[in-house]
Protein backbone atom coordinates (compact mmCIF):
# COMPACT_ATOMS: atom_id res chain seq x y z
CA UNK A 1 0.00 0.00 0.00
CA UNK A 2 1.85 3.40 -1.15
CA UNK A 3 1.06 6.33 1.73
CA UNK A 4 -2.02 8.43 0.86
CA UNK A 5 -2.83 11.93 1.14
CA UNK A 6 -3.42 12.94 5.06
CA UNK A 7 -6.10 14.73 4.38
CA UNK A 8 -8.10 12.10 2.64
CA UNK A 9 -7.95 9.95 5.61
CA UNK A 10 -8.75 12.43 8.05
CA UNK A 11 -11.94 13.67 6.12
CA UNK A 12 -12.81 10.07 6.31
CA UNK A 13 -12.46 10.07 10.17
CA UNK A 14 -14.36 12.77 11.14
CA UNK A 15 -17.16 11.62 8.96
CA UNK A 16 -17.22 8.73 11.47
CA UNK A 17 -16.32 10.97 14.25
CA UNK A 18 -13.34 9.08 15.27
CA UNK A 19 -9.57 9.96 15.55
CA UNK A 20 -6.28 8.86 13.72
CA UNK A 21 -3.20 9.01 16.07
CA UNK A 22 -0.70 10.77 14.66
CA UNK A 23 2.32 9.61 16.25
CA UNK A 24 6.07 10.50 16.47
CA UNK A 25 8.81 9.01 14.24
CA UNK A 26 12.80 8.45 15.44
CA UNK A 27 13.76 5.29 14.29
CA UNK A 28 12.87 1.94 12.75
CA UNK A 29 12.11 0.30 16.15
CA UNK A 30 9.25 2.88 16.47
CA UNK A 31 8.03 3.06 12.87
CA UNK A 32 8.03 -0.92 13.25
CA UNK A 33 6.13 -0.65 16.23
CA UNK A 34 3.36 2.35 14.62
CA UNK A 35 2.98 -0.10 11.68
CA UNK A 36 2.04 -3.25 13.87
CA UNK A 37 -0.56 -1.62 15.90
CA UNK A 38 -2.43 -0.28 12.72
CA UNK A 39 -2.37 -3.59 11.02
CA UNK A 40 -3.47 -5.61 14.39
CA UNK A 41 -6.45 -2.90 15.37
CA UNK A 42 -6.88 -2.84 11.10
CA UNK A 43 -6.99 1.23 11.39
CA UNK A 44 -5.27 3.71 9.30
CA UNK A 45 -2.74 6.01 10.86
CA UNK A 46 -0.66 9.12 10.60
CA UNK A 47 3.17 8.54 10.97
CA UNK A 48 4.83 12.17 11.62
CA UNK A 49 8.34 14.10 12.16
CA UNK A 50 9.77 17.20 13.15
CA UNK A 51 13.02 18.06 11.38
CA UNK A 52 14.62 17.22 14.79
CA UNK A 53 13.63 13.76 14.54
CA UNK A 54 14.60 12.96 10.93
CA UNK A 55 17.44 15.23 10.88
CA UNK A 56 19.63 12.41 13.76
CA UNK A 57 18.60 9.71 11.13
CA UNK A 58 19.93 10.81 7.95
CA UNK A 59 17.35 13.16 6.53
CA UNK A 60 13.67 13.15 5.11
CA UNK A 61 14.32 10.60 2.10
CA UNK A 62 15.57 7.98 4.65
CA UNK A 63 12.54 8.47 6.71
CA UNK A 64 10.17 8.30 4.21
CA UNK A 65 11.88 5.52 2.72
CA UNK A 66 11.92 3.39 5.99
CA UNK A 67 7.53 4.54 6.39
CA UNK A 68 7.33 3.71 2.94
CA UNK A 69 8.75 0.21 3.80
CA UNK A 70 6.59 -0.65 6.52
CA UNK A 71 3.34 0.56 5.21
CA UNK A 72 4.00 -2.26 1.98
CA UNK A 73 5.29 -4.78 4.39
CA UNK A 74 1.95 -4.36 6.98
CA UNK A 75 -0.25 -3.45 4.12
CA UNK A 76 -1.64 -0.49 6.02
CA UNK A 77 -3.59 2.80 5.06
CA UNK A 78 -0.74 5.46 6.33
CA UNK A 79 0.10 9.01 5.64
CA UNK A 80 3.63 10.34 6.34
CA UNK A 81 3.34 14.12 7.69
CA UNK A 82 5.87 16.82 8.74
CA UNK A 83 5.09 18.15 11.87
CA UNK A 84 5.78 21.88 12.84
CA UNK A 85 7.41 22.57 9.76
CA UNK A 86 9.53 25.94 10.63
CA UNK A 87 9.61 27.37 6.98
CA UNK A 88 8.80 26.90 3.54
CA UNK A 89 12.24 25.46 2.94
CA UNK A 90 11.82 22.43 5.22
CA UNK A 91 8.55 21.78 3.60
CA UNK A 92 9.89 21.80 0.79
CA UNK A 93 12.17 19.43 1.50
CA UNK A 94 10.08 16.87 2.80
CA UNK A 95 7.65 16.95 -0.20
CA UNK A 96 10.55 16.40 -2.44
CA UNK A 97 11.30 13.32 -0.21
CA UNK A 98 7.96 11.70 -0.24
CA UNK A 99 5.48 13.20 2.57
CA UNK A 100 2.24 13.23 1.77
CA UNK A 101 1.40 15.93 4.15
CA UNK A 102 3.35 19.03 5.99
CA UNK A 103 2.44 21.48 8.86
CA UNK A 104 3.66 24.47 8.24
CA UNK A 105 3.60 26.01 11.84
CA UNK A 106 3.35 30.24 11.60
CA UNK A 107 1.11 29.87 14.71
CA UNK A 108 3.42 32.17 16.97
CA UNK A 109 3.22 34.84 14.30
CA UNK A 110 0.34 37.57 13.68
CA UNK A 111 -3.11 36.75 11.96
CA UNK A 112 -2.16 37.81 8.34
CA UNK A 113 1.43 36.91 8.48
CA UNK A 114 -0.45 33.31 9.49
CA UNK A 115 -2.34 33.78 6.76
CA UNK A 116 -0.17 34.38 4.21
CA UNK A 117 2.83 32.32 5.23
CA UNK A 118 0.11 29.05 5.92
CA UNK A 119 -1.57 29.98 1.64
CA UNK A 120 2.22 30.06 0.38
CA UNK A 121 2.77 26.49 2.16
CA UNK A 122 -0.97 25.38 0.71
CA UNK A 123 -0.10 26.16 -2.84
CA UNK A 124 3.11 24.13 -2.73
CA UNK A 125 1.51 21.37 -0.71
CA UNK A 126 -1.43 20.97 -3.93
CA UNK A 127 1.51 21.19 -6.57
CA UNK A 128 2.88 18.09 -5.02
CA UNK A 129 -0.30 16.58 -4.29
CA UNK A 130 0.45 16.51 -0.83
CA UNK A 131 -2.52 17.84 2.03
CA UNK A 132 -1.17 21.02 4.24
CA UNK A 133 -2.26 21.76 7.86
CA UNK A 134 -2.06 24.97 9.41
CA UNK A 135 -2.25 26.09 13.71
CA UNK A 136 -4.23 28.75 14.47
CA UNK A 137 -4.13 29.76 17.86
CA UNK A 138 -0.59 28.37 19.41
CA UNK A 139 -0.76 24.98 21.65
CA UNK A 140 2.39 25.97 24.08
CA UNK A 141 4.45 23.93 26.17
CA UNK A 142 4.44 22.26 29.60
CA UNK A 143 7.02 20.69 30.31
CA UNK A 144 6.56 21.98 34.13
CA UNK A 145 7.01 25.59 33.01
CA UNK A 146 9.62 25.24 29.68
CA UNK A 147 8.36 26.46 26.49
CA UNK A 148 5.91 29.02 25.11
CA UNK A 149 2.53 30.30 26.11
CA UNK A 150 -0.50 28.78 24.93
CA UNK A 151 -2.67 31.15 22.67
CA UNK A 152 -6.40 29.61 22.73
CA UNK A 153 -8.25 29.65 18.90
CA UNK A 154 -10.59 32.10 18.30
CA UNK A 155 -13.59 30.57 16.73
CA UNK A 156 -14.83 33.91 14.80
CA UNK A 157 -11.04 33.71 12.95
CA UNK A 158 -11.24 29.73 12.68
CA UNK A 159 -13.48 30.31 9.28
CA UNK A 160 -12.02 33.00 7.98
CA UNK A 161 -8.13 31.67 8.16
CA UNK A 162 -9.77 28.24 6.67
CA UNK A 163 -11.33 30.27 3.81
CA UNK A 164 -8.50 32.23 3.00
CA UNK A 165 -5.21 30.03 3.32
CA UNK A 166 -6.81 26.89 1.35
CA UNK A 167 -5.56 24.84 4.65
CA UNK A 168 -6.65 21.39 4.86
CA UNK A 169 -6.48 20.56 8.52
CA UNK A 170 -6.60 22.98 10.73
CA UNK A 171 -4.76 22.08 14.21
CA UNK A 172 -6.72 24.27 17.41
CA UNK A 173 -5.38 25.38 20.80
CA UNK A 174 -7.87 24.61 22.93
CA UNK A 175 -6.58 24.17 26.00
CA UNK A 176 -3.85 20.91 25.90
CA UNK A 177 -0.13 21.82 25.88
CA UNK A 178 2.67 20.37 24.54
CA UNK A 179 4.58 17.74 26.56
CA UNK A 180 3.84 17.01 30.36
CA UNK A 181 0.97 18.93 31.64
CA UNK A 182 1.68 21.29 34.15
CA UNK A 183 -1.34 20.85 36.32
CA UNK A 184 -4.78 19.66 35.71
CA UNK A 185 -5.62 19.41 32.35
CA UNK A 186 -8.74 21.43 31.12
CA UNK A 187 -10.19 21.61 27.16
CA UNK A 188 -11.98 24.16 26.25
CA UNK A 189 -14.93 21.97 24.46
CA UNK A 190 -17.10 24.56 24.00
CA UNK A 191 -14.50 26.93 21.80
CA UNK A 192 -13.94 23.51 20.21
CA UNK A 193 -17.88 23.40 19.82
CA UNK A 194 -17.89 26.43 18.06
CA UNK A 195 -14.52 26.24 15.67
CA UNK A 196 -16.38 22.99 14.36
CA UNK A 197 -19.80 25.05 13.39
CA UNK A 198 -17.81 26.62 10.84
CA UNK A 199 -14.66 24.40 9.98
CA UNK A 200 -15.89 21.30 8.35
CA UNK A 201 -12.43 20.53 7.61
CA UNK A 202 -10.47 17.84 9.71
CA UNK A 203 -9.57 19.33 13.11
CA UNK A 204 -6.01 19.18 14.86
CA UNK A 205 -5.57 18.24 18.71
CA UNK A 206 -1.68 18.99 19.41
CA UNK A 207 -0.48 17.67 22.60
CA UNK A 208 -2.39 14.41 23.48
CA UNK A 209 0.26 13.20 25.96
CA UNK A 210 -1.26 12.82 29.59
CA UNK A 211 -4.79 14.06 28.35
CA UNK A 212 -7.54 12.40 29.93
CA UNK A 213 -9.34 9.60 27.77
CA UNK A 214 -12.72 11.11 28.68
CA UNK A 215 -11.80 14.47 27.34
CA UNK A 216 -10.01 13.35 24.74
CA UNK A 217 -13.28 11.33 23.69
CA UNK A 218 -15.64 14.09 24.00
CA UNK A 219 -13.02 16.31 22.01
CA UNK A 220 -13.49 13.71 19.24
CA UNK A 221 -17.36 13.36 18.97
CA UNK A 222 -16.99 17.28 18.14
CA UNK A 223 -14.75 17.27 15.39
CA UNK A 224 -11.06 16.60 16.10
CA UNK A 225 -9.58 13.72 13.56
CA UNK A 226 -6.02 14.00 14.71
CA UNK A 227 -4.50 13.78 17.54
CA UNK A 228 -0.79 13.98 17.93
CA UNK A 229 1.29 12.30 20.36
CA UNK A 230 5.06 12.10 20.91
CA UNK A 231 6.05 12.12 24.76
CA UNK A 232 3.67 9.26 25.61
CA UNK A 233 5.56 7.05 22.88
CA UNK A 234 8.93 8.38 24.11
CA UNK A 235 8.22 7.39 27.57
CA UNK A 236 7.17 3.88 26.96
CA UNK A 237 10.63 3.17 24.57
CA UNK A 238 12.51 4.77 27.22
CA UNK A 239 10.69 2.74 29.39
CA UNK A 240 11.28 -0.66 26.94
CA UNK A 241 14.92 -0.13 26.66
CA UNK A 242 15.38 0.20 30.78
CA UNK A 243 13.73 -2.66 31.49
CA UNK A 244 15.82 -4.81 28.89
CA UNK A 245 18.76 -3.27 29.18
CA UNK A 246 19.80 -5.45 32.43
CA UNK A 247 19.30 -8.71 30.37
CA UNK A 248 21.32 -7.82 27.07
CA UNK A 249 24.31 -9.39 26.37
CA UNK A 250 27.67 -7.55 25.65
CA UNK A 251 28.39 -9.45 22.45
CA UNK A 252 24.39 -8.80 21.37
CA UNK A 253 23.07 -5.30 22.16
CA UNK A 254 20.70 -5.78 19.27
CA UNK A 255 18.17 -8.08 21.35
CA UNK A 256 17.05 -4.96 22.53
CA UNK A 257 15.20 -4.59 19.63
CA UNK A 258 12.12 -7.00 19.67
CA UNK A 259 10.90 -5.86 23.56
CA UNK A 260 10.86 -2.21 22.07
CA UNK A 261 9.01 -3.00 19.14
CA UNK A 262 6.45 -4.71 21.03
CA UNK A 263 5.82 -2.65 23.91
CA UNK A 264 5.83 0.38 21.18
CA UNK A 265 2.98 -1.44 19.42
CA UNK A 266 0.99 -2.05 22.90
CA UNK A 267 1.66 1.48 23.74
CA UNK A 268 0.30 2.64 20.16
CA UNK A 269 -2.44 0.24 19.72
CA UNK A 270 -3.81 0.97 23.04
CA UNK A 271 -4.29 4.87 21.75
CA UNK A 272 -5.54 3.86 18.23
CA UNK A 273 -8.22 2.02 19.93
CA UNK A 274 -9.27 4.97 22.29
CA UNK A 275 -9.23 7.51 19.58
CA UNK A 276 -12.21 4.85 17.88
CA UNK A 277 -13.59 5.62 20.98
CA UNK A 278 -14.31 2.24 21.65
CA UNK A 279 -16.00 1.13 24.46
CA UNK A 280 -18.19 4.79 24.46
P1 LIG B 1 2.71 15.53 23.25
O1 LIG B 1 4.18 15.37 23.44
O2 LIG B 1 2.06 16.26 24.37
O3 LIG B 1 2.04 14.26 22.93
O4 LIG B 1 2.50 16.49 21.97
C1 LIG B 1 2.78 16.00 20.69
C2 LIG B 1 2.50 16.99 19.63
O5 LIG B 1 1.56 17.73 19.68
C3 LIG B 1 3.41 17.00 18.48
O6 LIG B 1 3.06 17.96 17.55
Amino acid sequence: MALLRMDTLLKEARRNQVALGAFECWDSLNVQGIALAAARTGSPVIFQTTSMEYAPIGGPEIMADMVDFYVRKYSIDAALHLDHGANIKEVEECLRAGYTSVMLDASMKCFEENVSLTKDAADLAHGFNASLEAELGHVGGGDGGVGSESVLTEPKEAAEFVARTDVDCLAVAIGTVHGEYRGKPELRLDRLAEIAQTVKNPLVLHGGSGTPPELLQKAIALGIAKINICTDINKAFLNAIEETRKELSPSLAGNFYRPVVQKMSEKVESLIRLFRREGC
